[in-house]
């Protein structure tokens, strides 16, 4: 069985796309504005959520939909504990504490998977296309921003078995070939779009909370500069031809 869920997903979240990618938070980082005590925040943060989402992930492996998304190199738990304890130290863990929002988010990955485990596939999709994706901007932005010393603080954006941007890039098709390969109906395609959408309200939420820390470390005036400049547009394609220095970094 075929379809084009990929395209689907892809078509029908563009424009939650558009508004996350937009969020202050995203334009301080893509305009070389990282602050490290928000940047390390927000991977702490993202440590509970793919915990959550990895544990379903491996409980529903056997699953006949879940169970064909199932990349363990996408995985990002082991290199988000990395990153942990670079920013955090040896007691990370005891450091750490999900935010509101990241409760909300974490709680709403195990509802699903035990309510309509199918749509894992949504949650998966959307951070993980994301971290391949607009994440390799964000790596560049960070290292080239916060002085980091060299394979420290950047696991999260790195995926050991996909090293290159070819590498990436190839695997993206073969993600969204799987997704197309998903024996699902329409109606069931339609609830993976929504849950996707509702994934990205649910970091547009975490992004926004990280705003306030963001703000007062920059001050008011600065950070209202960056973000009224025009909003851009990533996943529109005729908005990607016009950028060829933003795609470049990739394909
Ligand atoms: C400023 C931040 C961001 C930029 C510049 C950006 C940029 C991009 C670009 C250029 C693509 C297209 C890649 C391709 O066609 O192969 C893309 C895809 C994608 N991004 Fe982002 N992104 C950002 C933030 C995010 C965030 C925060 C998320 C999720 C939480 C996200 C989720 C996705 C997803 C799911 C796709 C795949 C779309 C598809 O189905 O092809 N992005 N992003």
């Amino acid at each position: 069985m075929s379809s084009d869920l990929a395209s689907r997903l892809r078509e029908g979240t563009k424009q939650s796309h558009t508004v996350v990618e937009n969020t202050a938070f995203m334009q301080c980082f893509l305009k070389g504005v990282v602050e490290k005590h928000s940047f390390r925040t927000l991977i702490a943060n993202l440590y509970f959520i793919y915990s959550a989402l990895e544990v379903e992930l491996q409980r529903h492996i056997a699953h006949p939909v879940v169970g064909m998304i199932w990349f363990p190199e996408l995985h990002r738990q082991q290199n988000l504990e990395q990153d942990l304890a670079f920013y955090y130290g040896e007691n990370w863990r005891q450091e750490i504490a999900p935010s509101q929002s990241t409760n909300a988010y974490v709680a709403r990955i195990h509802e699903v998977a035990e309510v309509e485990p199918v749509l894992l596939v949504a949650h998966a999709y959307v951070r993980y296309m994301g971290d391949l994706s607009g994440g390799q901007s964000l790596r560049a932005m960070v290292r080239s921003s916060i002085q980091l010393p060299p394979d420290k603080g950047t696991a999260l954006y790195e995926f050991e078995s996909l090293p290159t941007a070819e590498a990436r890039k190839a695997f993206k098709g073969k993600y969204r070939h799987a997704l197309d390969s998903l024996p699902v109906e329409d109606d069931l395609s339609q609830r993976m779009i929504d849950e996707a959408n509702y994934a990205f309200e649910l970091n547009h939420n975490i992004f926004h909370e990280l705003e306030m820390d963001v703000k007062a470390a920059i001050g008011e005036d600065v950070f209202n500069l960056i973000v009224s400049r025009h909003n851009i547009n990533s996943t529109n394609s005729d908005t990607r031809n016009a950028k060829p220095g933003l795609m470049a970094m990739h394909q």
